[in-house]
């Protein structure tokens, strides 16, 4: 079925008071007809001795890169803004006997733009509820900078299509960043894929299952509850990128294949507005989140490749789950590998999963330089996420001041986060299913691989501080 616009473009807005309606951006192009004005796959902006950043929304994400750019060198802290001057100055503290001396933004919703306007700025880094990333990316980049936003980078069409336009127009970075895409056993696999080892990838599963109930109603949690008006406001898969991004460059997505078209299905929801209206019989600050109606609690969405693969991709975050899932399922017709329930396997046979030895050996031999080189470091200096945070953050700075293409494109972090407005129109359309753009251009079927997980380029210069 063909994307009827207007009526998913009104479905789309947040209803709740505090999260924005986000209509009326640019329409997208007609992604059949349109001409690529630049191709961002393979970009490489020139060197930059010093990358000196500015970083936009300070709640728990933001001052958790600002700690990590801490230990990695040649950076330099320009700017710090949030709308809670106390956040700025909690960060700003963090500074405390180093040599980075940031300018200040707070106190209105537009200071934002003030900091992407000052000059001395090469990287904005994009911190805040993910329906404004796309919005400020934009910003960033019309103002001469280049752009890193944390997941999802967009919550409609529109700013889908925004982030690649205004990277294609300015020629600036934007990349979406996508931790989880540097787990070890993700560039394990992706290594793998590359060298044959799972023959032809057919099919891939993925997930963020994980227990947000208690998050999503701390009342001194996230700023102004607005991952419980999420919840209470959209349909579909509202958190795709974690799983999906490593399926997706294990599968060569924007690089020799492309998203085709997803249907998705959710079940109801039988526990939000149930815990909502528990607290809301003791507690009057929950009355207005009572009488609301959630998305479903399980999100279960197919996409299809137009090289004929699929991809299950799936977003749980009430169930009363302790283990936390990504999934990372990855089936070739000659072997398959899967990371949850832990631990990771890999099988190549009908005799069943390989033994502890030979997956040893397995991850002896396919372990990419980018885990080597980082672990270690990751490790002493307790990065977030398993080490992912910093493999991420490290490699950003060390591809800009080494002028390399970055493991992530932007047109990555578009087809990566249209999952989130897709996936909506689809559950409200009882499943049918609807086309995925495009964002190449057609650009996807010569561009190469650009990851580098083997470090191949000659980067791998930045020291990372312990
Ligand atoms: N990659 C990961 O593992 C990971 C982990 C956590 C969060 N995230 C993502 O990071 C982003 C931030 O999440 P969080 O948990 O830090 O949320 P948060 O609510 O703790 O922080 C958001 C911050 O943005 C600020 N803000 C709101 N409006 C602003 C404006 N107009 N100008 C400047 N600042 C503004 C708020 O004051 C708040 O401090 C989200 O998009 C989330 O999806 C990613």
């Amino acid at each position: 079925m063909v994307n009827n616009r207007r009526g998913f473009l009104e479905r789309a807005g947040f209803g709740l008071a505090g999260v924005p309606l986000l209509r009326g951006a640019a329409a997208p192009p007609d992604w059949r007809t349109r001409k690529q004005r630049f191709n961002m796959s393979g970009f490489a902006a020139p060197k930059l001795d010093k990358v000196r950043l500015g970083i936009i929304g300070l709640g728990h994400r933001g001052p958790s890169h600002l700690r990590t750019l801490l230990r990695i060198e040649g950076i330099e802290v320009r700017a710090l803004c949030d709308l809670r001057p106390e956040r700025v100055e909690a960060a700003r503290k963090m500074l405390d006997g180093t040599p980075h001396k940031p300018q200040l933004y707070s106190g209105s919703a537009d200071e934002w733009k003030r900091m992407c306007e000052q000059p001395d700025l090469d990287l904005v880094y994009i911190t805040t509820p993910y329906y404004m990333h796309s919005d400020m990316a934009v910003f960033a980049m019309e103002h001469g900078k280049h752009a890193a936003s944390e997941v999802p980078i967009a919550a409609t069409m529109e700013q889908c299509w925004n982030v690649v336009l205004t990277a294609e127009r300015t020629r600036k970075h934007c990349m979406m960043l996508e931790n989880y895409a540097y787990g070890a056993f993700q560039v394990l696999t992706l290594n793998m894929a590359r060298r044959g080892f799972f023959g032809d990838v057919v099919h891939g599963e993925c997930a963020y299952n994980t227990s947000k109930m208690a998050n999503n109603f701390a009342k001194n949690g996230y700023w102004d509850m607005w991952w419980l008006k999420l919840y209470a406001s959209k349909r579909g898969n509202i958190y795709p990128t974690h799983g999906l991004g490593s399926v997706a460059q294990i599968m060569n997505i924007n690089r020799g294949d492309r998203f085709d078209y997803l249907v998705s299905m959710e079940c109801n929801d039988f526990m939000m507005a149930a815990r909502a209206r528990e607290l809301a019989a003791t507690d009057d600050f929950f009355k207005p989140c009572a009488d609301k109606q959630y998305r479903g609690n399980v999100n279960t969405s197919i996409i299809r490749t137009v090289k004929g693969r699929t991809i299950m991709v799936q977003h749980d975050a009430t169930s009363p789950r302790g283990p936390h899932s990504v999934i990372h399922a990855i089936t070739g017709t000659k072997a398959l590998a899967q990371e949850y329930p832990l631990p990771p396997r890999i099988s190549k046979d009908l005799s069943g999963w390989v033994s502890e030895k030979d997956y040893q050996d397995l991850v002896k031999e396919y372990t990419p330089a980018i885990t080597t080189h980082m672990s270690e470091m990751a490790r002493r200096i307790g990065a977030g996420h398993g080490g992912t945070d910093l493999l991420e953050d490290w490699h950003l700075i060390d591809c800009l001041r080494n002028g390399l293409p970055l493991d992530q494109d932007v047109y990555d972090a578009a087809a990566w986060s249209s999952i989130v407005p897709l996936s909506e129109w689809s559950v409200l359309n009882r499943s049918n299913s609807i086309e995925i753009p495009d964002f190449t251009a057609a650009a996807w079927r010569t561009n190469a691989p650009n990851m580098d997980i083997n470090l191949s380029r000659g980067g791998a210069t930045t020291k990372v501080l312990v």
